[in-house]
């Protein structure tokens, strides 16, 4: 199963390459010394990953030759719009017309967006959502890997069902044989270009021991590592740079202060944004975002989080819907509705057309079981599957119940593609 298009090396200038694709031609950042133009290459996130002998790479292409038209044109009638369809309000009208045009929206505006209500607006801001997402980045969807290697936690968040609340959890800690194999598996059985290594912030994964592991990883494999352990600490994320991760997963939670400190005793919102920004200034790929549907959290938190994650530069939005778990403090709140995820995807696309990827989170996919198919027709365009090891998978319990949850790789995998070819996507990132 491969989830990358090959593409082929045009020209390259010091790291800097260009990549084409069936005529399409994309930037990306070499992380492979001695590149040359006509080289067949894997690209993901912008980062040339690996070279593909030509043989391995013509065979690959001509399967994809088929298809890639015939996706992109059923993509093509699928995100089409007509404002003049359905009944709207002339402001929601008039603020689409301006998105379409090029212009950009001031916080106000997006946030009269974020909070329409009937489902005749509500269809339209997906529509246009889905329409800039066609036309910026193609119909090319992310799917990455993410592997849960340890629930054990120290920190305190309200929220988090693997917190130190949840007291009953099993834990568990993967050996370093145990992550090595399951990254083997994932990247060469099953083909993911990139993976994301996560974990709640636990003592028992000092940085010498992740230096070690990334270092391994890396030696063995071509893979584009996204690491996602919480708050490492500032230099220890240069130390994973340097060990070979190439991306940072880190939300921000939430973007308002007090908030934010009465969700999580004792730390800071300041601490965990000077990560996220520390990461972009070394270079990391970073993906960010925050949880919808806090209790106390106002939609006017929500556009703001939207503005502070762009305002970070993120090459991925990770935002999703807050799910109450009952081992923590917030059992009795409320998650909130389909509606209120799907119209903070397509605000967020509306806040950044051109460059956002945007996730599909398996706690959307666990609030709602057309998650998926909705959120990609609202603005969104990727996913992670999950290829923790089924042994584990239940006890990284963020909240209960999770989609996926007792899937192998391969009906996951079968399934997300089988859903991309349904609305004419790629099932690859084809870089920026
Ligand atoms: N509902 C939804 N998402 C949650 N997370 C933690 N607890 C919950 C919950 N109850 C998310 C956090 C964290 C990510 C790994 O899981 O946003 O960043």
């Amino acid at each position: 199963m491969c989830y990358a298009i090959p593409g082929r090396v045009v020209s390259v200038e010091g790291r800097s390459v260009v990549v084409e694709y069936f005529g399409e031609r994309k930037k990306a950042y070499s992380d492979v010394s001695c590149l040359h133009p006509g080289d067949y290459v894997y690209a993901q996130g912008g980062f040339v990953i690996r070279v593909i002998p030509p043989n391995e790479a013509e065979e690959i292409l001509a399967i994809w030759k088929e298809t890639f038209f015939e996706l992109q044109e059923l993509d093509l009638r699928l995100s089409g719009i007509s404002l003049l369809e359905g009944r709207a309000h002339r402001r929601t009208l008039l603020l689409l017309e301006r998105v379409l045009e090029g212009r950009s929206l001031s916080r106000e505006e997006l946030l009269y967006l974020l909070e329409l209500r009937s489902p005749e607006e509500r269809e339209l801001l997906y529509k246009v959502a889905n329409f800039l997402r066609r036309k910026y980045l193609g119909n090319s969807c992310c799917v990455h890997g993410i592997l849960e290697f340890s629930n054990v936690c120290h920190r305190n968040c309200l929220y988090c069902g693997i917190s130190v609340h949840n007291r009953g959890l099993p834990r568990y800690r993967m050996t370093d044989e145990e992550i090595l194999e399951a990254v083997r598996e994932a990247t060469e059985r099953f083909g993911f270009q990139a993976l994301v290594l996560q974990s709640g912030e636990d003592p028992g994964f000092t940085l010498s021991r992740l230096v070690a592991l990334l270092r391994e990883i890396r030696r063995r494999h071509a893979v584009l590592i996204f690491v996602s352990c919480g708050e490492v600490g500032l230099e220890a994320l240069s130390e994973l740079y340097e060990a070979g991760a190439r991306g940072l997963l880190l939300r921000f939670e939430t973007g308002n202060p007090s908030l934010y400190a009465r969700l999580h005793p004792g730390f800071s919102l300041a601490s965990r944004l000077a990560h996220i920004e520390q990461a972009r200034n070394i270079g990391y790929i970073v993906a960010t975002g925050a949880l919808l549907g806090l209790p106390g959290q106002t939609p006017s938190d929500i556009v703001d989080d939207i503005l502070l994650a762009r305002s970070l530069s993120p090459e991925m939005y990770s935002f999703g819907p807050f799910l109450p778990h009952p081992a923590t403090p917030l059992e009795r709140h409320s998650p909130p509705s389909l509606e209120g995820v799907l119209n903070a995807l397509a605000v967020i696309r509306l806040a950044d057309p051109e460059n956002a990827r945007i996730l599909v989170t398996t706690a959307f996919e666990t609030l709602h079981p057309e998650a998926r198919r909705l959120g990609l027709l609202a603005g969104a365009n990727s996913f992670m599957l999950n290829v923790t090891p089924l042994r584990y998978r239940r006890s990284y319990a963020i909240y209960p119940g999770r989609a996926h949850e007792d899937e192998s790789v391969e009906e996951q995998i079968r399934s997300t593609v089988e859903l991309l070819l349904s609305l004419g996507r790629a099932p690859t990132d084809l870089g920026v």
